[in-house]
């Protein structure tokens, strides 16, 4: 059975059972403690926690989540039942059934037969763990289910306590395991051997809330769930290769063709060397997690969720070369893997040639980087096998691992080649040393934040309501006020204040608009309302200053926005929206947005594309956004179901976690439509005129355009014809003219330098006549010494020296010439056939000048170079020079 048609059983198993099918969320779904969505669960934590209602008819939900865990990368491949990009089928009742309705369900799916659409799985074969004292689980396999005592059994914790790993949801859980035959190991269950007894799915009966950790594997529980619910997850890959009847996931429809994509490229076999086989799996595993992804909008870097894309990526691209690779080799993957996951993911469909980009352009970066880390190898091989040392220093390793991207085993298998060992515990501590200091940033990172536990109570019980879309300001009750992260019931003049409201006019920052400005005010009291944030999206928190007054628990404000500064922020928005229309008719659909930000007069628009754009592609963006706002085009927002909007062509930001009901932006019909919950104007010709800036890179794949709206677009354009106007005059030329005048200008100013470089030359040439005259007769020698004027270049000394050694020819004649150049001393030896058939050799001569200008330098016998930085001691070279020539 294919993958695909595992995942519709499921769906409809519980959709017949009146649950609501919710699409899978995207996997960058924005949550503080979490870099990627890893379980199911995610997307529904505020129904379990209470904090919202679930918007389903029967208070149950069935999804298949896409689901990333990296945290051990090295591991992957090693052990054949984990893959880093997972689909987890999960079924959710919030509130409503429990232990046993999540028992039934699962069981029936897994056991029904093919014909009555379950996955007909042999009863006999599975088994059941439960918590230790999970006595009502327990019985509910034993006597509704049937399953006889021996296959159930209890486990702690570890096994059967599951929680989010931050605080959140948790409860006790039962697993079901799949017996694979003795061949797979020994007897004994799940307890025993988890290999032979694949975990297949987990029914988690959610019913307490966990706190922060209190150690490595404690953590709090602050208290009961509002209503017990069941979460439960199970693993669509485990059961793909259940019902394929394959030994492990990377064998399965899925994957396996990435697999033999490698073996042409590579030419390698799979199945015949462990080592080479853990290869194959990190190619696949790698390949379909980048790919995935980078589909949600990751894009290459060198932090974060780009950082782990980064790293899979890297380990693809170095595991081909290992397995015998020599050219690129991702598009070859990604085509293969878009292949088999779009019957599920019909989206990569009109993503193909982006996602094929991004991986490409990464790979060549690698390959770059490849070829100086191996540089870099090379030389630190070569120092230590020079030294007679047979191991390679961790630290060097971790260097390479650390600015060249090479993974240990890379390092390892040259460092083999190469005859070497590596000190791979110096590597280990170098290792853990950086991750150590990465916690240390993260921890730092996140105490920078308050913690968000003080707004919890307003967030569940007294979200604010926002009324900023038609008003600009507002009566409102001050709900609560923090100081520091602590609810506090006062505020005075001078405190910076956190004030909740239950009532906010005021736009709190999202969606790349910055929050309002504005004013609190009651009786003699102003507050200066200098950010407005929102906690989980319900919670207006408002950061203020107390101007005067003072400020009390439960009193009436009046909320009034900065007028001027929610206008400018709004043009922004909405000339944002008109630029990302303008900037995908010109570089068509493939360029996503990657993130932005408006403020007051200002707006910057990130993308994903490789290429920088051209300035003919910048004017084009330009002129169609300048030509929208000029066509006055109606601004118009609906309100609407996620599915309408799609329906519509909405374009929806990657990344982001729309709801249900969702906000659509449109601007003059087709031209613009997107999901958008800013401030926008009514229409276009409101925004004013729209200057762009340019456009820069921003990190790999990524590129950014900055314009200016409104006033300050016209400021900027009149400060830059300002420039231009007081150019013209000073050129005293019409500002069309400006570029060819200043083209002209630069032709003549570099003529002129060559001129007067013409004639210095020739000044020292005429100079050259009259020195010859001051040579004299040392020993058998004419000897000339002479310090030229300062600043003579290398090149212009050397024509002065040849002159002079002309005018000499026929004599044994030594020209010896300095000229001081800042802190520099170059200087010159040149000596006639004569000279040099009496044994001067002008390079020795060079040397013993060196020794009294702290110089170095060398040449022929017939002109030798130096360069001195102590001009202080030439004279007494000169001296020294000419006693050795007349000694000899
Ligand atoms: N949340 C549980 C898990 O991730 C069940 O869905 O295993």
């Amino acid at each position: 059975m294919q993958t695909h048609e595992i995942r519709e059983r499921f769906t409809q198993h519980f959709v017949k059972a009146g649950h609501t099918a919710v699409p899978s969320a995207s996997l960058i779904l924005e949550d503080p403690d979490l870099l990627f969505v890893n379980a199911g669960m995610v997307p529904f934590k505020p129904y379990f926690l209470g904090q919202q209602n679930p918007p389903y008819p029967n208070g149950t939900a069935t999804s298949i989540q896409k689901c990333v865990r990296t945290l051990d990368i090295d591991e992957v491949g090693i052990t054949t039942r984990h893959n880093t990009f997972f689909q987890m089928a999960g079924n959710f009742s919030f509130g409503q059934y429990f232990k046993e309705g999540a028992i039934t369900h699962a069981w029936e799916l897994l056991t029904s037969s093919i014909e009555d659409g379950g996955y007909g799985l042999d009863p006999e074969r599975l088994w059941a763990t439960v918590y230790l004292d999970d006595d009502e689980a327990a019985e509910i396999w034993e006597k509704k289910i049937g399953l006889p005592a021996e296959r159930i059994q209890r486990l702690g914790m570890a096994d059967n306590y599951w929680h989010m790993g931050v605080p959140g949801p948790c409860g006790p859980c039962s697993e079901i395991y799949y017996d694979r035959g003795p061949e797979h190991g020994q007897e004994g269950g799940p307890a025993v051997d988890d290999t032979r007894y694949l975990e297949i799915w987990n029914l988690v009966f959610m019913e307490k809330e966990r706190g922060q950790s209190t150690g490595p594997d404690s953590f709090e529980i602050l208290g009961d769930l509002p209503k017990k619910n069941i979460d439960t997850g199970m693993g669509v890959e485990r059961v793909a290769a259940l019902l394929q009847g394959v030994d492990n996931v990377y064998e399965t429809d899925l994957l396996r063709p990435v697999i033999d994509a490698a073996q042409e490229i590579t030419g390698a076999e799979y199945g015949t060397d462990d080592t080479a086989d853990v290869r194959f799996r990190v190619i696949a595993d790698h390949s379909r997690t980048g790919m995935m992804l980078i589909l949600d909008g990751v894009t290459p870097a060198n932090e974060g969720r780009g950082y782990i894309l980064r790293r899979l990526l890297r380990r693809i691209v170095r595991s081909a070369r290992l397995l015998g690779a020599t050219g690129e080799t991702l598009e070859q993957f990604m085509t293969v893997i878009m292949d088999t996951m779009t019957p599920s993911y019909p989206e990569i469909a009109d993503n193909r040639e982006r996602i094929t980009r991004v991986a490409v352009a990464e790979e060549r970066a690698f390959l770059r980087t490849l070829e100086s880390g191996t540089h870099r190898f090379d030389e630190a091989a070569t120092k230590t096998r020079g030294t007679g040392a047979k191991v390679f220093s961790g630290e060097e390793a971790f260097t390479l691992h650390d600015t060249y991207g090479f993974p240990i085993d890379l390092t390892l298998e040259m460092a083999a080649e190469a005859g070497l060992e590596v000190d791979v515990a110096g590597f280990e501590a170098a290792m853990s040393e950086q991750r150590a200091r990465a916690k240390a940033d993260n921890l730092a990172k996140k105490h920078g934040h308050a913690d968000e536990s003080v707004y919890r109570e307003w967030v569940d019980n007294n979200p604010t309501e926002f009324v900023g879309f038609s008003e600009l300001t507002a009566d409102a009750k001050i709900l609560g006020l923090v100081a520091d992260g602590v609810s506090v019931t006062h505020a005075a003049a001078g405190d910076e204040i956190e004030v909740i409201l239950d009532v906010s006019p005021m736009y709190a920052e999202s969606g790349g608009q910055l929050g309002d400005r504005g004013r609190l005010v009651t009786d003699g009291t102003i507050l200066d309302v200098t950010d407005v944030q929102k906690i989980g999206k319900r919670l207006w928190v408002h950061k203020a200053t107390v101007v005067s007054g003072g400020l009390d628990l439960g009193q009436s404000v009046r909320a009034e926005v900065d007028a001027d500064w929610r206008h400018g922020a709004t043009q922004a928005h909405t000339a944002t929206h008109l630029i990302h229309a303008a900037l995908r008719q010109v570089l068509g659909p493939t360029a996503v947005q990657a993130g932005s930000l408006n403020r007051p007069g200002y707006l910057r628009f990130d993308f994903n594309y490789t290429e920088q754009l051209s300035p003919a592609q910048l004017e084009e963006i330009a002129l169609i956004t300048n030509q929208a706002v000029d066509s006055n085009l109606a601004v118009n927002t609906i309100e609407t179901s996620l599915d309408e909007a799609k329906k519509m062509g909405a374009m929806a930001l990657f990344g982001e976690n729309y709801g249900d009901d969702v906000r659509v932006v449109e601007i003059g019909g087709p031209f613009s439509i997107e999901l958008c919950g800013g401030t926008h104007v009514d229409s276009s010709a409101q925004i004013g005129p729209v200057a762009v800036l340019g456009e820069s890179s921003v990190g790999s794949g990524a590129r950014r355009i900055e314009a200016y709206s409104g006033m300050d677009s016209f400021k900027y354009l009149s400060k830059e014809t300002a420039l231009a106007t007081g150019l013209a005059a000073s050129l005293k030329a019409p500002t069309e003219e400006l570029p060819d005048r200043v083209a002209q200008l630069t032709e003549k100013l570099r003529a002129a330098e060559k001129e007067i470089a013409n004639l210095h030359r020739q000044q020292l040439a005429a100079q050259t006549g009259a020195l010859v005259e001051q040579a004299t007769e040392v020993g058998k020698f004419t000897v000339l010494t002479h310090r030229l004027p300062d600043g003579v270049s290398g090149g212009d000394l050397r024509t002065v020296a040849t002159d002079l050694r002309g005018r000499l020819a026929g004599r044994p004649g030594v020209v010896v010439l300095a000229s001081a150049e800042g802190e520099k001393l170059p200087f010159i030896v040149g000596a006639t056939k004569e000279a040099v058939e009496l044994g001067v050799k002008s390079g020795e001569l060079v040397k013993l000048l060196s020794g009294y200008v702290d110089g170095r330098g060398g040449g022929k016998p017939d002109m030798a170079q130096g360069s001195g930085s102590k001009p202080a001691g030439l004279d007494a070279g000169f001296h020294a020079l000419r006693e050795e020539l007349a000694g000899r």
